[in-house]
């Protein structure tokens, strides 16, 4: 949500600056900019769209200090002028977040101002221009205490060589390189350059020049904050032999499964201390990271038989949550950073519950807020649509529920040990473009499914909407007589999920329903029997027999697969679907 990246040090901004805004565009691709500062004069280039609209310009930018922001628009819409940097006298800035009082703001102390854009953050560099008094961290301190909202600001000014970042309920990361410091919104910007960082913490102030960075806190008192290794790696965000990071992110499933579940021992004594006298469990995250809870809600009520809800984390923080002290409230996030499970885990916590965070970002704020951490090791996600943090969070939360259970995660993993090999046969499956062709033609695609089947619907329905804009949606294969029949014609598609051997003669009868209203089917399987049944009259992807708690690790590829395939063929960028941006740290 918004890429931030600022640059301080002996080489070239510009270049460095752009370099950090092609890895951080999964954060927002309405516009970009670069300011950098040169003998006392900022030079600037902005453009609505993506960042590589600016590369030509921004080649031709020199200076040894710069800023640079990659948007999804919040306040004001996709356009050069709402593009950051913004201005205002000595004073440029970049920021990811919403100023929530900006109006306010503009009333009370910018009356008469002249504004270039229609956007939140020019408020901020208006009043910095108007405050400042000479000191410059005095000056960002006076403008912060007044916003209300969320924000991380990289700012520099015409007069010196230096960047100030500070931040609050937005990320913030410094970077220390060998020829120069850096900061930016997400470790991958800093891959190749920076061995180490900072994570900043909420109301801290960095200064950096080109030989040192220096923090401060709240009260401009100097602080020490660790410094931490950079996990980023930058052979992890090349795309190698594949068109799209949405496919080489799938192929990497089977590696996020297996890396996953090394890494669970490292933290399962930990886990069982925070979970002595656990009486009740809710799951809860955003999207994906929610439609993974609503198979961890079935394994802890399987595997433990305690009371377990997946609650949507937006939702959550505003129905009077029930939490008492043997509450866990698990929260699933894969960049660890969604404001609206970030603030779930905190309102849980304050309540007296435990926290427990299944993330793929283990510095981020999710990690701060939680009792403890199961790490989801999937490695840097770039696709927009989660595919392999998602597959790494089925199986962290699968341990995590054996843990719950009071198993030891030695037979868990026995269990999961077969799954990677599996995932790479699902990497293999055919018939798949067979399906995406039918989806890319229809006019809507149900995905259907009953029990843990029905959760990968959901995640079908969602991955594919959100990659190729076909509509679609997930429902449990029982309902579909109660009203979704109504949508099924000629031109509808029914993706149907049946891994239940019990359940599968039911679900088979919601194939036949769509298939009697002339709507085409799939039909994701393992069941024996079912091609022949369908021989002729629907497309079947067989999967391979497995654990069947663990199906979803399989039935996911598919989807995943679906999805990615038919994107393609209705010329749609997967990577960066339209309106969308990862991490979502606005409310
Ligand atoms: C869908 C997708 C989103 C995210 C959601 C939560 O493909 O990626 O639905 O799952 O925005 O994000 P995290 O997991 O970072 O909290």
């Amino acid at each position: 949500m918004c890429g931030i990246v600022g640059y301080c040090g002996k080489r070239n901004a510009s270049e460095i600056i752009y370099k950090g805004l092609k890895q951080l565009e999964y954060r927002g691709y309405d516009s970009a900019g670069i300011a950098v500062v040169s003998d006392g004069t900022v030079s600037a280039v902005k453009k609505q769209g993506r960042v590589a609209n600016i590369e030509a310009e921004a080649k031709a930018l020199r200076g040894n200090v710069g800023i640079g922001h990659t948007r999804w628009a919040t306040h004001g819409k996709p356009s050069d002028e709402n593009a950051h940097p913004h201005s205002s006298g000595k004073f440029t800035l970049v920021h990811n977040g919403i100023i929530e009082n900006y109006d306010e703001l503009k009333a009370r102390y910018l009356c008469g101002e002249k504004f270039s854009s229609d956007t939140d953050s020019e408020v901020i560099v208006k009043l910095l221009d108007k405050f400042y008094n000479g000191d410059i961290l005095a000056t960002v301190k006076k403008v912060t205490d007044m916003l209300k909202g969320s924000y991380a600001l990289v700012i520099i000014c015409a007069d010196f060589d230096w960047l100030v970042v500070t931040k609050r309920a937005n990320p913030a990361i410094i970077g220390y390189g060998e020829d120069g410091n850096f900061a930016a919104s997400d470790a991958p910007a800093l891959a190749g350059y920076c061995k180490e960082i900072t994570v900043l913490q909420d109301g801290d102030f960095a200064l950096l020049t080109a030989d040192g960075v220096s923090i401060f806190d709240c009260n401009l008192q100097g602080v020490i904050r660790e410094r931490l290794i950079n996990l980023a790696e930058p052979a992890s965000l090349e795309l190698g032999d594949c068109p799209y990071y949405m496919l080489k992110e799938i192929r990497e499933v089977p590696a996020s499964v297996e890396r996953t579940y090394l890494a669970y021992v490292s933290v399962e004594s930990r886990i069982k201390r925070i979970l002595k006298d656990v009486k009740r469990v809710i799951v809860t995250g955003c999207g994906t990271a929610y439609n993974s809870g609503l198979i961890a809600k079935r394994y802890i009520e399987c595997f433990a038989s305690i009371p377990a809800e997946a609650e949507i984390a937006g939702e959550f923080r505003y129905k009077n949550p029930i939490i008492t002290g043997d509450t866990i409230v698990i929260a699933v996030s894969q960049s660890g950073e969604t404001a609206d499970t970030v603030e779930a885990a905190k309102l849980a916590r304050s309540m007296g519950g435990k926290v427990i965070a299944v993330t793929n970002a283990p510095y981020s704020e999710l990690t701060r807020q939680a009792d403890a951490v199961v790490p989801v090791e999937a490695g840097s996600e770039i696709c927009v649509a989660a595919t392999k943090s998602y597959t790494g969070q089925i199986t962290a939360l699968y341990l995590l529920a054996n843990t719950i259970a009071g198993i030891n995660s030695t037979e868990a993993v026995r269990r999961l040990s077969v799954m990677p090999e599996l995932c790479n046969k699902m990497l293999e499956c055919k018939g798949i473009d067979a399906i995406a062709d039918m989806c890319a033609r229809s006019s809507g695609v149900y995905f259907l499914g009953r029990d843990i089947d029905y959760a990968v619907a959901l995640e079908g329905s969602l991955k594919l909407k959100e990659v190729s804009y076909v509509p679609s949606e997930g429902y449990p294969a029982g309902e579909l007589k109660h009203g979704t029949l109504a949508l099924m014609d000629i031109k509808a598609v029914a993706v149907v999920i049946i891994t239940n051997e019990q359940l599968a003669g039911k679900s088979e009868n919601a194939v036949e329903q769509v298939l009697s209203r002339r709507g085409k089917v799939a039909v994701i399987s393992n069941v024996d029997g079912i091609e022949k049944r369908l021989q002729g009259r629907a497309e079947v992807i067989k999967i391979p027999e497995c654990d069947k708690y663990l199906s979803p690790l399989l039935t996911a590829v598919a989807v995943q697969l679906l999805a990615y395939k038919t994107a393609l063929l209705l010329e749609r960028d997967p990577d960066k679907p339209r309106n969308l941006a990862k991490s979502v740290t606005v409310e």
